[in-house]
């Protein structure tokens, strides 16, 4: 049986690209017969110096979500990663099976210092990420595009450990879906849909109504030649909104150029819009729902499951270290 492991940081609120590029293919997962851990990786989070207030109802309203997302708690585990100490412990023994050169590469890290300021934690963030992955022995890694160079070093640090104590850890592969893996703004196509972006209209949060939506969609940033087809160099705008029709309804981009190829650009945005709307309303209904509920009932003992799996392979490390 495979493990799948994937996170999400509980920084502001989860948007669409979080659904497309992630979310979405670990509800498919969580169907399958797999063993799943989904973490909200709120340790990640304390990168961004966040307020504290803000941080815990992030951290709650995100957990809610991937339950009303439509993950199978029957296969799944979700947690958040600061009540499973072992992750922050797995990094530090990692952390002497990374080279600083691996960490300068991280473009993550140079596009975050940038803005955050370059303090240690943002240097070290993917050895951290590595643990996650590591301390359930993940095979699979459903994530979107902006971690592939997180997974490759993933795979080089749990390589050169085994390589010195044996074989340890399995080699996680990232797996993603077909399309919607890399959502750029609304109005600004050539940069990524972000939880940090300041440009509101430029992303859908899960909790936007349909009339902001439609809005969203509406004036969404496109180019002039009206012709609905998928040209990520020159059509960035139009391309991002094939990708998430694409997406939405698991069909090709081709499909979609097909289907809309007699319509003009507005015609086309309400089609997205709509479809965007329909896909995220039952799942903001589902968390209103939940929303009532006491955090624990909701988890059950799904945190006790985590912490038993990580702790088996901190007793592993441990014992082969000689600690
Ligand atoms: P984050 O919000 O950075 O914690 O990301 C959580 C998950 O959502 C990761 O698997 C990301 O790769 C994915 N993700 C974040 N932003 C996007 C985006 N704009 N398009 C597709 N996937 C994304
Ligand atoms: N770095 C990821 C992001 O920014 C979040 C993350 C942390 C993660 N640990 C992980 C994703 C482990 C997958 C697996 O999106």
């Amino acid at each position: 049986m495979k493990t799948v492991f994937s996170g999400i940081q509980p920084t502001g609120k989860v948007h669409l690209g979080n659904f497309l590029g992630a979310i979405k293919n670990w509800v498919r997962l969580s169907n399958e017969k797999n063993k799943n851990y989904f973490c909200v990786v709120d340790l990640h989070s304390v990168t961004t110096h966040p307020n504290p207030k803000d941080l815990n109802s992030n951290i709650e309203q995100t957990l809610k979500l991937l339950v009303a997302a439509g993950i199978n708690l029957n296969n799944s585990i979700i947690y958040p990663q600061s009540k499973v100490p072992q992750h922050a412990y797995l990094s530090w023994i990692l952390s002497n099976f990374c080279q600083v050169g691996e960490l300068q590469r991280m473009t993550q890290y140079k596009e975050k210092a940038d803005s955050l300021g370059s303090h240690s934690g943002i240097f070290t963030y993917p050895v951290l990420m590595a643990s996650d992955i590591l301390i359930h022995k993940a095979n699979e890694v459903p994530v979107g595009d902006d971690q592939t160079q997180h997974l490759e070093l993933t795979r080089n640090i749990a390589e050169r450990f085994n390589n010195n104590y044996g074989n340890v850890f399995p080699l996680p592969e990232k797996s993603s879906g077909k399309s919607g893996t890399r959502l750029m703004s609304l109005k600004h196509p050539e940069d990524k849909m972000s939880k940090s972006s300041d440009d509101i209209n430029g992303t859908i949060y899960f909790d936007d109504s349909r009339d902001t939506i439609m809005k969203k969609f509406k004036s969404s940033v496109t180019d002039s030649s009206n012709v609905v087809k998928y040209d990520i160099d020159s059509k960035k705008g139009i391309s991002n909104l094939i990708d998430i029709y694409a997406s939405i309804n698991d069909i090709s981009h081709q499909e979609v150029e097909r289907l809309f190829e007699n319509s003009q650009y507005g015609e086309f945005k309400i089609a997205v819009g709509e479809t965007v709307s329909d896909y995220l309303s039952p799942i903001y209904s589902d968390y209103q729902e939940l929303e009532k509920e006491d955090l624990s009932q909701v988890l059950g003992n799904n945190l006790d499951q985590a912490n038993d799996s990580a702790q088996e392979t901190i007793n592993e490390v441990n014992s082969i270290l000689g600690l």
